[in-house]
């Protein structure tokens, strides 16, 4: 039977196998900051492209955007990050551990609390909390912290190599924003109707005042966002969609259904755009409750077109305040909105509305852990340990290893032939060293599907040993079909 995972043989895998390294790793790592090695590299692209498959190219209503990370400092201003995108946070008197306020237990309570992701702060108004009761996570000193202040979660950055036009950006701490202020570009140059999606993919960082569980919650981490654009009214009905699609996208991409859940938001959870929010969860074998937040989706209403819009009314003022952010306070839109430059004029009915997003918010490295946490697996094996990543086949690094059985006889010819036909094809892999049986277990190591091996018996009737990784069962087929079935069983 297969054992329990600890995180701790997932990242020892990882390193090993080249997965995932630390950042910096030759000079002692730079914390949560991490590489993804050749194997890693493929798979987190097979995710994303997974991603981009179920999200763009099979849907007819949905476009695709690459936005730059730095924009321009009013983009943060009128969506809100600016003024509340910071956690709460203590130190504590006795070790200097810095910790967010909402992950502090009771003092009679263990471990964190570190269920939710951001709360949104008002950065300039002073924070009132009673902290006596609560315990240090780092040390266990009950009571013993400063007065909660704000900590600002974007990261920034000087962009300009002259004194007199530096300014300060933000590199972005969400892919959503970059969708909202390409709206109007997008819908008239790509001439599409509402409902509609634009879907992004990229990097986004934050200052995580507690980072976590490898890559997991980390400062630099890449998104894959959707922002569905909707007829207010038809919100719900989006949003329900929506919500089924994300959570049917993990379970067909093979994660089990009894390590997925939804977990709903509370109303004082809430971001300061949403009307609603549900979390996608999944059962990490890490932190104090096991189930975490894998992708939110979110009913973001009107509010980040509506504050565009008052952030373009208000640039006059960024020019008067030298692009002092905390000196502009956003104009208040006029009665019209709904004829604003980011309104949607619908010439059917001859409505006027600015549409409604539904978001669907997936991690793409969180998404990689998951589907490495999900896939992993060990089970004995004729007296031995056998550890196998049991990848869907769409997401598996390598899809097929060709070995020839030894490397004498003429087979590592006839192997490299097979290979070289195969790998404009698929990801594939030759490897002709050590033991045969060795060679398998790499490659279940891998989550590499097939391992097809030439032997003396090719010589004699051309065909091949196909051996399956989750069976291990082995089979011969011609050689001259591997390539017809690899693409039925991978279903590429
Ligand atoms: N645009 C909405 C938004 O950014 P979020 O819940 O803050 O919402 C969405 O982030 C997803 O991005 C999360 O569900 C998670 O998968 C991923 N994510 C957020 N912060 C992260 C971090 N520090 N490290 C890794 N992934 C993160």
């Amino acid at each position: 039977m297969a054992k329990l995972t600890r995180l701790d043989d997932i990242v020892s895998l990882c390193k090993r196998r080249g997965f995932i390294y630390q950042s910096s790793d030759i000079y002692g790592g730079l914390a949560s900051c991490y590489d993804y090695g050749p194997l890693g590299v493929e798979l987190k692209r097979n995710v994303r492209n997974a991603w981009w498959k179920a999200v763009v190219q099979m849907r007819d209503d949905v476009l695709g955007l690459d936005c730059s990370i730095l924009m321009h400092p009013m983009v943060w201003k009128a969506s809100g990050h600016a003024d509340k995108f910071a956690d709460l946070v203590t130190l504590c008197k006795k070790c200097n551990t810095r910790t967010r306020v909402d992950h502090l237990a009771d003092g009679e309570q263990t471990g964190a609390q570190e269920h939710t992701e951001h709360i949104d702060i008002d950065i300039a108004a002073g924070q009132q909390h009673d902290l006596s009761g609560k315990k240090c996570p780092a040390c266990g000193a009950v009571g013993q912290f400063s007065k909660p202040m704000a900590f600002r979660l974007m990261f920034e950055t000087q962009m300009g190599a002259n004194v007199d036009d530096t300014m300060t950006l933000f590199l972005r701490p969400e892919t959503a924003q970059g969708i909202f202020v390409n709206f109007r570009n997008v819908l008239d140059s790509a001439r599409v109707k509402v409902p509609f999606g634009i879907a992004q993919i990229g990097k986004s960082f934050r200052n995580e005042v507690t980072t976590k569980a490898f890559i997991f919650r980390t400062r630099e981490f890449e998104q894959a966002e959707l922002e569905f654009f909707c007829k207010p009214g038809t919100d719900e009905d989006w949003y329900a969609h929506w919500k089924q699609q994300r959570f049917d996208w993990y379970l067909n991409l093979g994660i089990r259904k009894d390590n997925l859940r939804f977990r709903d938001h509370d109303p004082d959870e809430l971001a300061h755009y949403a009307k609603a929010c549900v979390d996608v969860e999944y059962k990490f074998p890490f932190g104090s409750g096991d189930w975490q937040e894998l992708e939110g989706i979110a009913n973001r209403t009107d509010y980040d077109l509506r504050q565009h819009q008052r952030g373009m009314r208000t640039m006059n003022d960024w020019f008067e305040q030298k692009g002092d952010l905390s000196k502009i306070a956003l104009k208040d839109e006029d009665d019209n909105y709904i004829k604003g430059p980011l309104a949607y004029f619908e010439e059917q009915t001859r409505d006027r509305y600015v549409p409604y997003v539904i978001e669907p918010s997936a991690g793409v490295d969180r998404s990689t852990l998951a589907f490495l946490v999900d896939a992993y697996d060990e089970e004995e094996v004729k007296g031995e340990m056998r550890n196998v990543l049991r990848f869907h086949p769409h997401l598996a690094p390598i899809k097929a290893a060709v070995f020839p059985l030894v490397k004498k006889d003429g087979l590592p010819e006839i192997a490299m032939n097979l290979y070289n036909g195969l790998k404009g094809h698929f990801n594939c892999f030759y490897d002709e060293k050590g033991a045969v049986g060795r060679r398998y277990r790499r490659q279940d190591e891998a989550g590499t599907p097939f391992c097809l091996t030439i032997d003396g018996q090719t010589k004699e009737d051309n065909t091949v040993t196909v051996r399956d990784r989750d069976s291990m069962a082995q089979s011969r087929i011609p050689l001259d079909q591997v390539k017809n079935f690899l693409r039925e069983k991978l279903d590429l």
